[in-house]
């Protein structure tokens, strides 16, 4: 766990993502943190170290990513894990046998799997609910739930949580309010400035943006919870090696700029898609035909690259994803090189059919992630696969 110094947070976002954590290194002075690519440090004598003893607990790369990704989000710790769903687990782990979550039904297929399958075999217990009502939200709290888990917008219907509401139902109900933070990330969205205690990345998605490593972030602004994170941190392990998080780093020092070429190319391709007659829907919480576009307005300050499309049929979304050169057939988002998915077959095939059939995730369901790349040329791809 690494904290932000007050200097940290009273930089803008651009500088944050720069200089957050990242000084340069006292030896020879190199201005790019080094990797520290050790598993153990020397010790001077018996209980005689430099702070650092054993790299699963510390290391100073991690240290620096921990603290920068704090920063960004505004956060006073952060604490690396080895991928988002490490991450996820180690928040959830936070709970205790008998425990209960409500937890937005339309997460990333893996967070649903997680609880599920496996978390719900040890004791905790889960309500999925449609995070768009506050009332649903509400009427799923039961006097054993400890944990509000939401992902907005959704993936990868878009949807939108009314953070400010949720934060409030959940302060008045003394639950741990997690928010999974990978869609927006903090250029877009700041989930603490609306009460959230715990803000979660897939830092494999936008924050390292280069689609080169896998990697899992938490924030955090209160210190109970920061402490109790850090001993299931070191206790489980499952922390990322140095090399990755010198990767994300790299990446989160250009997130500012890359994050409004996602936004620009999202909302051009957005309104593009919803012109043309080939698709049915598009799901962009951009588009001021979103149902939720003034939420979306109040609480995001842009709104990124991720939308999907409804093509109607699963054949002819197999004939778009199939049918596009630019846009990649690929699991995972974020990166500067566009994406194209099947939730249906790919990121959530782990929900249960009559669940996805329930919110809406259809078979004809197709998922974009719009890189940075021009978007005439991404617009010529699509247009060239819609007439497939
Ligand atoms: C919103 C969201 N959260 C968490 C995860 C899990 O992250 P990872 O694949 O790094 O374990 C994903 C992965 O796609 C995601 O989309």
């Amino acid at each position: 766990m690494t904290r932000t110094a007050d200097q940290d947070l009273s930089f803008g976002i651009a500088t944050r993502a720069v200089h957050a954590g990242q000084s340069p290194e006292p030896l020879a002075g190199s201005v790019t943190l080094p990797i520290f690519q050790t598993s153990t440090y020397v010790q001077e004598g018996i209980g005689k170290n430099k702070g650092y003893d054993y790299a699963r607990t510390v290391n100073p790369t991690r240290q620096a990513l921990e603290r920068n990704i704090a920063a960004l989000e505004g956060g006073t710790h952060g604490l690396a894990f080895s991928s988002g769903m490490g991450a996820i687990h180690g928040v959830i782990t936070l709970l205790s046998a008998g425990d209960h979550v409500v937890c937005g039904e339309n997460v990333y297929g893996g967070t649903h799997r997680l609880m599920d399958k496996i978390l719900s075999r040890l004791g905790l217990t889960f309500t999925f609910v449609d995070t768009r009502e506050v009332d649903v939200v509400a009427a799923a709290v039961t006097p054993k739930t400890k944990m509000l888990f939401v992902e907005t917008p959704t993936n990868p219907l878009m949807r939108l949580a009314d953070l400010a509401a949720l934060g409030d139902l959940a302060k008045s109900h003394g639950l741990v309010f997690v928010v999974d933070n990978t869609f927006a990330t903090p250029i877009f969205q700041r989930p603490f400035e609306f009460g959230a205690d715990v803000v979660l990345h897939s830092t494999t998605k936008y924050l390292n943006g280069h689609s080169d490593m896998v990697g899992g972030m938490v924030a955090l602004r209160r210190d109970d919870l920061a402490e109790r994170l850090q001993f299931i941190q070191k206790s489980v392990g499952a922390v990322p090696g140095p090399f990755d998080c010198w990767l994300a780093l790299r990446g989160t020092k250009t997130l500012p700029l890359r994050m409004r070429q996602h936004d620009a190319n999202g909302r051009r391709i957005a309104e593009w898609l919803a012109a043309d007659p080939r698709v049915q829907a598009v799901f962009y919480p951009g588009l001021p035909s979103h149902p939720q576009h003034d939420l979306a307005c109040r609480q995001m300050q842009g709104f990124g690259g991720m939308l999907s499309i409804e093509t109607g049929s699963l054949e002819r979304a197999r004939r778009v994803v199939e049918g596009t050169k630019l846009f990649a057939l690929a699991e995972s988002l974020g990166g500067v090189e566009s994406l194209i998915g099947h939730p249906a077959t790919m990121t959530h095939a782990a929900v249960p059919p009559a669940m996805r059939q329930a919110m809406g995730l259809t078979d004809g369901l197709v998922r974009l992630s719009v890189g940075i790349e021009d978007s005439e040329d991404l617009i010529a791809d699509l247009d060239r696969a819609l007439g497939a």
